[in-house]
């Protein structure tokens, strides 16, 4: 089974293309490295043995993304590109909007102009509107997103009930990440953000290795026991075999369906900090900041659809979380950076030397 991964340079897209290479599946990434480089992807290739085919394409790029299509018969497509920083799709929101909406409205098009109707689509808990009281939350729970990233990816969500209304051929799987954490066990492929990380463990790696002075905690006054924000953090590699049983579960019907992927436990600011305190030995530095605006209390997820219909669960939990993270930090503590190969202007590059 050929399976196309779009954004497959990133740090979710380099996990999935390890579980799906580990699993037989033969792949093919397109990426912009507009947030990533091709080192995560050749690692990728130095962890599985395996080749793949990759193009340097932007997936605004209709022509360019119908060459991909028209080179290899492509069975379905797990569609991960895209740009994730809520706080600069509030300073942006025009970004979000053009990269997200049309990139993936152009990616239907060239699709369905080829016959592939098979989707797996990454979304994402923002889409919910923000809980009141603590319980899980699950796939019923309305909708409403609180910032400009959140809108796309909640307009996706309904673009693409749209097209299976107008064409039932379509087979559907929308995945709502909590929040992905950890690295590979290799210590090979990790998060690699640009700049000052705007997620908590990124931040945490790079207090502790004394590149950022301490950590800033937005609130500690919250309704929880400990005052700070919970949140249900996801081991990146569980979070990439969710794709494999999802990508399974395509052929048993048609359809939109939808999954929270997280592990269903929610662990506080300070408890994940003391975790990755006790798994470094070092003491991390900390500050506590006012309350960020459109941040909630607590967000965790009832997976019992996922466990029940696509028969995947989370097993990794928040020591091995942080021991990941950690040997990601210690093993590269410049990132890809310092490896950096940069991709070649070109209409449609093919890197087939992966
Ligand atoms: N990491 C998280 O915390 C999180 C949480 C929920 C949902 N998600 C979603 O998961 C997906 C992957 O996230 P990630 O953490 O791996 O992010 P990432 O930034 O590491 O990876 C995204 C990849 O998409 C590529 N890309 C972006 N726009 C593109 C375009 N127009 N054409 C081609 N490639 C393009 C980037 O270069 C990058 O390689 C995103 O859709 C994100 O919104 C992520």
């Amino acid at each position: 089974m050929k399976v196309l991964v779009t954004g497959g340079a990133g740090y979710i897209g380099t996990h999935l293309c390890v579980e799906l290479l580990e699993n037989g599946y033969e792949i093919v990434v397109i990426d912009n490295f507009s947030t990533s480089t091709l080192e995560g992807l050749r690692r990728v290739r130095e962890i599985t043995g395996k080749s793949f085919h990759v193009y340097y394409v932007n997936l605004l790029d209709k022509k360019n993304l119908k060459k991909v299509f028209s080179l290899h018969q492509i069975d379905s497509v797990i569609h991960l590109a895209g740009y994730k920083s809520v706080r600069e799709s509030t300073s942006d929101p025009m970004k979000y909007y053009r990269n997200n909406i049309e990139g993936t409205m152009t990616l239907c098009e060239v699709m369905q102009e080829f016959n592939v109707t098979s989707l797996v689509f990454s979304s994402s808990a923002t889409v919910y509107a923000p809980v009141e009281k603590y319980e899980a939350i699950s796939e019923k729970h309305p909708l409403g997103p609180t910032n400009p990233y959140g809108h796309t990816k909640r307009l996706i969500e309904e673009m693409l009930r749209d097209i299976f209304d107008s064409n039932t051929d379509w087979c559907i799987r929308i995945l709502r990440y909590f929040n992905p954490v950890g690295a590979h066990k290799s210590g090979l492929i990790g998060e690699n953000p640009k700049g000052i990380p705007a997620n908590l463990f990124p931040y945490l790696s790079k207090v502790v290795v004394g590149k950022l002075p301490a950590l800033f905690i937005y609130g500690d006054d919250y309704p929880t026991p400990d005052g700070t924000g919970i949140r249900d953090y996801i081991h990146v590699t569980d979070l990439a075999k969710g794709h494999l049983y999802a990508l399974h579960n395509l052929s048993s019907s048609s359809g939109v369906n939808v999954y929270n992927l997280g592990t269903g436990k929610g662990y506080s600011v300070f408890e994940m900090l003391r975790e990755f305190e006790s798994v470094t030995g070092k003491i991390i530095p900390y500050l506590i900041a006012p309350r960020r605006k459109g941040d909630v209390a607590f967000s965790f997820a009832d997976v019992s659809k996922a466990k029940e219909e696509l028969g995947w669960e989370a097993t990794r939990g928040i020591d091995s979380m942080c021991h990941d993270a950690w040997k990601w930090q210690r093993n590269n503590p410049n990132g890809y950076e310092l490896t950096r190969i940069k991709p070649l202007k070109k209409e449609v590059m093919s890197y087939d030397w992966l």
